[in-house]
């Protein structure tokens, strides 16, 4: 595995906090003894880190005081060399991914998945709505399907976007296999490999390994689980044109569940439109809000067609029907181009299927219901956090979406109770999952969208055992 060395990363950490102002100007760093300590590295490792921020021009040395940071007038591109880093893949990560597979999704269960439960969806009435399209329109059966997408679906898509104040309209759409096809196609419209984009840090991880598929390299800006991206942060690291892109989940974000205030959304969206940087906004748990209004996404603040909006109802209505939407804004051609060399077109019995449904009315009172169960969830998992888990773990309560990122202290082996909760039958998600180089080994997301049951409780219960038995054993 081609991970970057130790002094790298925690000279790249340094480095992100420098550029989001977390550390500021003529303000001391942590001692060489107490950053030792701190992450479990050696102290030649923490003096190689020091010496390489220094060469950057990042940090200071003064004679008996230590290290401070320096005052620079130019620090984004060396932010940006600092941090843009291709994407690595541990292998250990793949048994996440292989839990999903036929043999373990009954085996493995707990906290790892992010989507509505079977139970919550409404899968009977999406049955005989499937029967009767197939009985009245065989054509949709026979025929391709457009690339961008069946009118009917597009303009029911375009009328949901009426609840946050947005303007989609049908004809600017691009129905995709998910969200996570649209942000492919928004990548490969805007990107050549070894491009850079910027990205949440933690970020989603297939996110990240799309970005590893595409060939691209990514700068992490520090995000805070409160309210989102460091606006201060990004607005450095775009200061250089070599950002092609800024790809951002504003509502609710993955892992962290974040949301980012409308302020900060309008500065974001004005900030990169002024800079000619393209946003692709990734939507997807917009409507998982708890409080009583959905959050309203950057694409509401988009007044020159700068953001490329990517959603779906794969989380909410039907993960099996795999059906999301891309508004690319005035990057149209090009993604329409790149989803017709890519998948033609999205299977139309799919897009009908849920057109009707959104026709019938029933997705507003649908989605009421699973909103009040996953804050409800959520509301059982923070209170097992706080029972059954050690008192110095740290979180913030989400205000929607599924994630809970718990953050331990350093030294933590989320790899290590990844694999011991596995071997008991029980998913979550390690923090390296979340990061393009590894990091994060001492956090965990646990993901809320189990309904909370007596065994689901019990679940929890084992897995703070697990956690103890590793803050003991070490
Ligand atoms: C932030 C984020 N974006 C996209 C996706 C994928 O969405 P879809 O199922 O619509 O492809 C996920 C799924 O977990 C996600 O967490």
């Amino acid at each position: 595995m081609d991970k970057q060395p130790l002094y790298q990363q925690l000279a790249d950490d340094i480095a992100a906090q420098i550029a989001s102002r977390v550390l500021r100007v003529g303000e001391r760093l942590p001692s060489l003894r107490d950053m030792k300590l701190r992450r479990g590295l050696s102290l030649s490792t923490v003096q190689q880190a020091f010496r390489l921020l220094e060469d950057q021009g990042l940090v200071e040395a003064r004679p008996q005081s230590g290290y401070f940071v320096r005052q620079r007038s130019d620090s984004a591109p060396l932010l940006r060399l600092a941090a843009a880093t291709e994407v690595t893949v541990d292998p250990l990560l793949w048994s996440y991914v292989e839990d999903q597979s036929e043999q373990h999704t009954e085996r493995i269960q707990g906290f790892r998945s992010a989507v509505a439960p079977h139970d919550l969806l409404p899968t009977a009435q999406l049955q005989r709505m499937t029967l009767d399209c197939m009985r009245h329109h065989p054509d949709l059966l026979s025929d391709y399907g457009r690339p961008s997408g069946l009118p009917a679906f597009k303009r029911q898509i375009a009328r949901l976007a009426l609840e946050w104040g947005g303007q989609l309209l049908p004809e600017q759409l691009i129905v995709t296999q998910g969200t996570i096809e649209a942000l492919n196609l928004a990548l490969r419209a805007l990107t050549q490999p070894g491009d850079v984009v910027a990205v949440e840090s933690p970020a989603y991880f297939s996110l990240l390994y799309t970005l590893k598929a595409l060939g691209l390299r990514v700068v992490e800006i520090p995000t805070d689980p409160v309210s989102g991206i460091s606006v201060d942060a990004l607005e450095l690291a775009t200061r250089d044109a070599a950002i092609k892109a800024v790809i951002l989940v504003p509502n609710f974000s993955n892992p962290l569940g974040a949301l980012m205030p409308d302020a900060a959304k309008e500065k974001v969206a004005d900030m990169l439109a002024a800079r000619d940087i393209p946003l692709i906004e990734d939507d997807v748990y917009g409507e998982f809000y708890y409080g009583r209004q959905r959050p309203r996404p950057i694409k509401a603040f988009d007044r020159s067609g700068n953001v490329l909006y990517c959603a779906s109802l794969t989380k909410d209505v039907a993960p099996g029907l795999r059906i999301g939407w891309i508004d690319p804004g005035r990057y149209r051609n090009q993604v329409e181009v790149q989803k017709y060399l890519s998948t033609h077109s999205t299977p139309t019995l799919n897009q009908a299927v849920l057109a009707r449904f959104l026709e019938s009315g029933a997705y507003p009172r649908h989605m009421r219901r699973l909103r009040r169960a996953i804050a409800s969830q959520m509301q059982g998992l923070l209170q097992g956090v706080e029972q059954y888990f050690p008192a110095d773990v740290q979180y913030t309560p989400p205000q929607g979406g599924f994630a809970l990122w718990l953050v331990f202290p350093e030294g933590f082996d989320s790899l290590a109770l990844h694999q011991q909760a596995r071997q008991e039958g029980i998913g979550l998600a390690p923090g390296p999952l979340f990061s393009p180089r590894g990091g994060y080994r001492h956090c965990v997301r646990l993901s809320c969208a189990a309904v909370w049951t007596p065994e689901q409780q019990a679940r929890l219960v084992q897995l703070g055992r697990l956690v103890w038995q590793q803050y003991r054993s070490g």
